[in-house]
């Protein structure tokens, strides 16, 4: 089991307090891919984030790789078994495409001549070799994104987590980024949980789940 996750709530401070995810329970393998939709609002990334250990559930637990996430190894765990590709990019824009690709080794070993060229070999397949030099700040919006996705393969994560990967990009290069993502999932046996709009891209992925007021749907039950 990658993740497994039990009742979650989420709620936020406000007046009155908004309660946005209302015990989720999912849990997902290896080699699996689920496509998460929903309408705007419903907290499609919210939860990704939770999954993600870059937010707290407000109750509930998290298993990832069969740790639980704490505060002193919450980070550690993230970098070494979770790529996370999110819906604003959060690239580092004054620096090279390749640097922001090679991010996550840079925070975990130090960056080798091997690793350079598992990055730029992920710039190939993201279809955007040459512009390695290129300071990610020049990058169009979906250059910006095939970054994003390069990087969060890098560490060759168990878990990734993509939140609207292909919002950005056009018919031909969206199905490129479809094919590389389940591509991994299936070759490497990597868990891929996608928050999507495109049904398309969604009817590609083993389940289907639909978030609604707080809760995980699936369609076909
Ligand atoms: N830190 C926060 N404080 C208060 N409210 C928040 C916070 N983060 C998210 N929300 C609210 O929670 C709800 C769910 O947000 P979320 O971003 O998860 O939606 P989403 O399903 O991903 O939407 P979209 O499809 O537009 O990306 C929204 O109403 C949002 O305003
Ligand atoms: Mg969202």
């Amino acid at each position: 089991m990658i993740l497994k996750a039990k009742k979650l709530f989420k709620s936020f401070k406000g007046k009155p307090p908004i309660e946005i995810l209302k015990g989720i329970s999912f849990q997902i393998e290896a080699g699996e891919t689920v496509a998460i939709m929903g309408k705007s609002g419903e907290g499609k990334s919210t939860l990704l984030h939770i999954f993600g250990t870059l937010e707290a559930p407000t109750e509930g637990s998290l298993l990832i790789c069969g740790k639980e996430p704490q505060k002193s190894t919450v980070a550690t765990l993230r970098n070494e078994h979770i790529g996370f590709v999110f819906q604003a990019y959060h690239l580092l824009e004054d620096f090279s495409t390749l640097d922001n690709v090679l991010m996550p080794l840079k925070i975990g070993r130090s960056s080798s001549e091997e690793g350079k060229k598992k990055a730029l070999d992920l710039l190939k397949e993201v279809g955007l070799y040459g512009k390695e030099k290129t300071l990610v700040k020049y990058l169009s919006g979906g250059e910006k994104q095939r970054v994003a996705i390069a990087r969060s393969l890098m560490n060759e994560p168990d878990l990734i987590l993509a939140d609207e990967p292909t919002g950005n990009l056009d018919q031909s290069h969206s199905q490129e980024i479809q094919d590389l993502l389940l591509g991994k999932a299936k070759q490497l046996q990597k868990a891929l949980i996608v928050v999507t709009h495109d049904e398309d891209f969604a009817s590609k992925c083993d389940r289907l789940l639909f978030l609604k007021e707080g809760q995980l749907y699936n369609p076909s039950a």
